[in-house]
């Protein structure tokens, strides 16, 4: 039989093992400033050392919990409305997104790494929509220098919110997760993929040094007027809403096939799971889907204790969340 290349777990065993690591819900090693996933970090540097972006590839990133399952079915309806008009989705079953969770739309780089899966990005036609939570300073060069690398689009929320969703996500898994133990994680920057105000400012500078490579949306903004969003991301990913499709309400369209009601509404998302590692029941993703829950979970002074946190870490960057 033919030699198996190496998994990225083997690959790159060695590397990882001798990186500092914490043991919490989701086991970290610190790589280049970051929590990494441990489970993920073999994927994510493979992906840091070997992708190759097209032009006209457009990755999808988030911290986790901030609106990654929306980000990517806005992107990908906004992407292939002209093989699936969401308008005439009505009844029928013929859109991907009435049939398919948003993660099984899009490809997520610290599966598809992790898993040897990389060559099938390879096959992928073009434009490519991917999803990764890397931090920028980690991801591949060919994607953040110069002029050739492809497009980023990022989501983030408010950290209160991100951290009652990883709680509440995470208790899937775990029914006696601490929530004082998340809120800590993030507070002390050990959260995977953490420090979260780091992984927000690595996206948050690049969409201002390089505007026409890197967007930044809020998924609050986005809770606002998704259609405004839309209609920005898809000029931004090359593929602007024409007056005719205006008219028409494409992007009211776009926006109404994503909605929170009905994605958690589908068959599709109330049952099976989503994604190759901890593999975590689909309707885990469609939790409550407003701002402002923190409320609900955390007392005024946990609250004020993020927010301070955050607050002066975003000190003079004009980043507010
Ligand atoms: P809550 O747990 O606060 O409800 P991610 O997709 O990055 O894992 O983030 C999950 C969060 O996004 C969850 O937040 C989830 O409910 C919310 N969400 C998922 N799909 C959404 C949609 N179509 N519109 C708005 N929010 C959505």
């Amino acid at each position: 039989a033919a030699a198996r290349a190496p998994l990225p777990k083997e690959e790159f065993g060695d590397l990882v093992a001798a990186l500092p690591r914490k043991e919490q819900f989701l086991d970290g090693r610190f790589y280049q400033g970051f929590w990494l996933p441990e489970h993920y970090a073999p994927g994510i540097i493979a992906f840091q050392r070997r992708f190759t972006p097209r032009t006209e590839d457009v990755v999808l990133v988030s911290y986790p919990k901030c609106g990654t399952t929306w980000l990517k079915a806005l992107a990908f309806a906004a992407m292939t409305r002209a093989a699936y008009p969401p308008a005439a989705a009505g009844d029928h079953h013929h859109h991907p997104l009435l049939r398919l969770n948003p993660h099984d739309c899009i490809p997520f780089v610290e599966d598809f790494f992790t898993d040897g899966h990389e060559a099938k990005l390879d096959m992928l036609p073009s434009p490519r929509l991917i999803n990764t939570h890397t931090p920028y300073p980690l991801l591949p060069e060919t994607v953040t220098g110069g002029d050739d690398g492809c497009k980023v689009v990022y989501i983030c929320r408010d950290p209160k919110d991100m951290v009652v969703s990883l709680y509440h996500f995470m208790r899937r898994l775990q029914p006696d997760l601490s929530f004082a133990g998340v809120v800590d994680s993030v507070a002390d920057g050990t959260v995977p993929f953490g420090p979260m105000w780091d992984h927000i400012l690595g996206y948050w500078r690049a969409s201002i040094s390089r505007p026409d490579r890197v967007l930044f949306l809020k998924y609050e903004d986005l809770l606002r007027d998704a259609g405004e969003h839309v209609r920005a991301m898809a000029r931004f990913m090359g593929r602007p809403f024409s007056a005719a499709e205006e008219a028409a309400g494409a992007v009211a369209s776009v926006v109404e096939l994503c909605s929170f009601e009905k994605m958690k509404g589908l068959e599709v998302n109330r049952r099976g799971t989503a994604g190759s590692y901890k593999s975590m029941p689909r309707d885990a993703f469609f939790r409550k889907g407003v701002a402002g829950d923190w409320a609900n979970h955390m007392s005024p002074e946990t609250a004020a204790r993020l927010d301070g946190i955050f607050r002066d870490r975003f000190r003079g960057t004009g980043l507010t969340i």
